[in-house]
């Protein structure tokens, strides 16, 4: 008269459902992206990604502390290059005394026990907003690779235990792992942003860093968000030239992505939940259409879901707060 199995047991009360609950999310899962500026006691929200700040190192060392004490382990390092400073070569990326490099110090002087990442590309560094050199409009990938491997040592050197390269050239893993290799850096760990895909997400961040694209797009580098077997090409590739960690970006609009690469690839996967993401939700919550705390974490544990060994997300404070409570 009725079926034999009544799904309905397993979800009839909040122990039972934490007992067979198949993904869990922990603090420890959490990427913390900082922006960085110049300048003391400085803290300006990013108009478009409410409640998220660009400090100055002061506070952004604060910050980290907050983060540790909170049960988060990673940091993910972005800063924002004054104008003055940039040029076409993106040579301010690898100055020894640079924001990022004197940011690195600071943080594992301060924290010592959080892990610490970097982004490596030159668009914070580039007058044109491009993440690689730019001639005669074009962005040219083996003059770009050098530069990112000047930059990845320079962070190495200042105390990083991961760089990240963000900016899609060809062979830029492995001409990385050689060079960490060949100058002793033999602790220093490469996550690749290998599946970055050409986003209008990506809107809010640019305006937090101010390094929007000057002219063009960045289709030339990034990937058509039509693709899904080319991510895993890139995954596997990147892996092969030596990547530790492999990412998939974007986050909500790619959990099918995710997913794929995690099947393919024996490394961690990470994924990065960015800042249009964020700012759709917090956006959605201030008109009062959603309830922030549960979308971010049915957000979050959907990333796990879809096979996020790691998530760099803008939430991850909250979360963890939230995670904690
Ligand atoms: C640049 C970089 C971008 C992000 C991280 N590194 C933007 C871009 O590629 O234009 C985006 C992060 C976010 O939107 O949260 N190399």
């Amino acid at each position: 008269m009725f079926q034999m199995r009544r799904n309905r047991i397993l979800r009839q009360s909040p122990a039972i459902r934490a007992m067979v609950a198949e993904t869990i999310l922990t603090p420890d899962d959490f990427i913390v992206p900082l922006f960085i500026d110049e300048g003391v006691g400085q803290v300006h929200e990013i108009p478009s990604m409410p409640d998220y700040y660009r400090r100055s190192l002061d506070g952004a060392v604060n910050e980290v502390k907050e983060l540790w004490s909170l049960g988060i382990k990673c940091v993910l390092l972005f800063i924002k290059c004054s104008d003055d400073l940039k040029d076409n070569t993106g040579k301010e990326a690898w100055n020894p005394d640079g924001l990022m490099q004197r940011s690195i110090k600071a943080i594992k002087e301060a924290v010592p026990e959080m892990v610490v990442m970097t982004d490596v590309a030159l668009d914070p560094y580039s007058i044109y907003g491009h993440d690689g050199i730019v001639d005669n409009g074009e962005i040219v990938n083996d003059p770009t690779v050098e530069a990112l491997v000047r930059m990845s040592l320079s962070h190495a050197r200042a105390g990083a235990d991961f760089v990240a390269p963000s900016d899609m050239m060809d062979g830029r893993i492995g001409a990385i792992r050689s060079a960490l290799e060949k100058d002793g850096f033999t602790k220093t760990g490469i996550m690749a942003y290998s599946a970055k895909y050409a986003s209008c997400f990506y809107g809010p961040f640019r305006d937090a860093l101010d390094s929007a694209p000057g002219f063009g797009d960045k289709k030339t580098y990034q990937m058509d968000y039509a693709n899904r077997t080319e991510a895993v090409k890139e995954a596997l590739m990147d892996v092969e030239e030596g990547a530790d960690i492999v990412m998939v970006k974007p986050g909500l609009p790619y959990l099918d992505i995710l997913r794929e690469v995690k099947n393919a690839v024996q490394v961690p996967v990470s994924v990065y939940n960015i800042s249009g993401e964020y700012a759709m939700i917090k956006a959605a919550s201030r008109m009062g259409w959603i309830d922030e705390n549960k979308a971010i974490l049915e957000t979050l544990t959907s990333f796990k879901r879809a096979g996020a060994d790691l998530i760099a997300t803008y939430f991850a404070k909250e979360a963890a707060k939230l995670l904690n409570a």
